[in-house]
């Protein structure tokens, strides 16, 4: 099923730059996504994650540098434009519509790329059984638990069969075993989604069990890039987060 153009091309940010009143939030910072893999995005609080994930996903228009979709420059353009050239995400909090049904939270997505709604009920059917969230699909989405919450914005963002996903800390505040099916859930992605992931998050286990590769941004900068093992001895990072405690 494709609601959105399908594309092939990298999400690329090159030199991105973004300032908050004299704080340089994200500074010339470099990451090319490639389609179907799984990229960790991590560093301390504060260290401009967030911001560069708004960046590369239409919330926010860099001051220097540009994103690109392939190699189309694509920075300035609207979070609508980014979604439906299959560039999706999920937010640090919910953002559900809560008095909609869980489903509906999931169909409205599809619709709003042009399913129609039986298909898109059908397709969000099928993403809440993947999700382990089947039995909730009639219940107000604010009623549920925000551990099955951030699981239904996964749905939602990938309602749109996107190319590209980015999960803003998807395991925040998660027990262990919540951690297990979070890390089952994103490395399933690529595969059954054929799309690629860019994963924000703390939790150390989750990051190294399910990314092939990791970019490290602390206060803004890229301190380190590599594969797991790499970026997990390098002394830069082990600074990084002994400075911030
Ligand atoms: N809208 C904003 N206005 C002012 N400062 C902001 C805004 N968004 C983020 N910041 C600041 O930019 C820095 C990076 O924030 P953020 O990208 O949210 O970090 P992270 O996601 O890595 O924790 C922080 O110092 C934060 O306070
Ligand atoms: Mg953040």
């Amino acid at each position: 099923m494709s609601s959105t153009e399908q594309t092939a091309d990298a999400l690329e940010a090159r030199e991105v730059t973004i300032s908050f009143e004299g704080l340089t939030a994200v500074d010339s910072v470099n990451e090319k996504l490639q389609p179907g893999e799984i990229l960790g995005l991590i560093g301390p609080n504060g260290a401009g994650k967030t911001t560069l994930v708004n960046a590369l996903t239409g919330f926010q228009m860099p001051a220097a540098g540009e994103v690109r979709l392939g190699e189309k420059i694509v920075s300035g353009l609207t979070p609508h434009w980014f979604r439906r050239h299959g560039v999706a995400r999920t937010f640090q909090a919910g953002r559900l519509f809560r008095e909609m049904p869980v489903s509906e939270n999931i169909e409205v997505a599809a619709v709003s790329l042009g399913l129609n709604r039986k298909k898109a009920n059908a397709h969000a059917m099928e993403l809440l059984e993947w999700l382990g969230l089947a039995d909730r699909a009639k219940l107000p989405a604010g009623v549920l638990p925000y551990t099955d919450e951030r699981r239904v914005g996964i749905g939602r963002a990938l309602a749109m069969n996107p190319s590209f996903v980015l999960l803003d800390e998807p395991a925040a505040g998660m027990s262990d075993l919540e951690c297990d099916e979070i890390m089952k859930i994103v490395s399933e992605i690529p595969s059954k989604f054929g799309c690629g992931v860019l994963l924000i998050e703390h939790n150390m286990r989750v990051i190294m069990g399910v990314c092939e590769r990791i970019h490290v941004l602390d206060s803004g900068k890229t301190i380190s890039r590599g594969t797991p093992q790499e970026v997990q001895n390098d002394p830069a990072v082990i600074k990084a987060y002994l400075g911030h405690g």
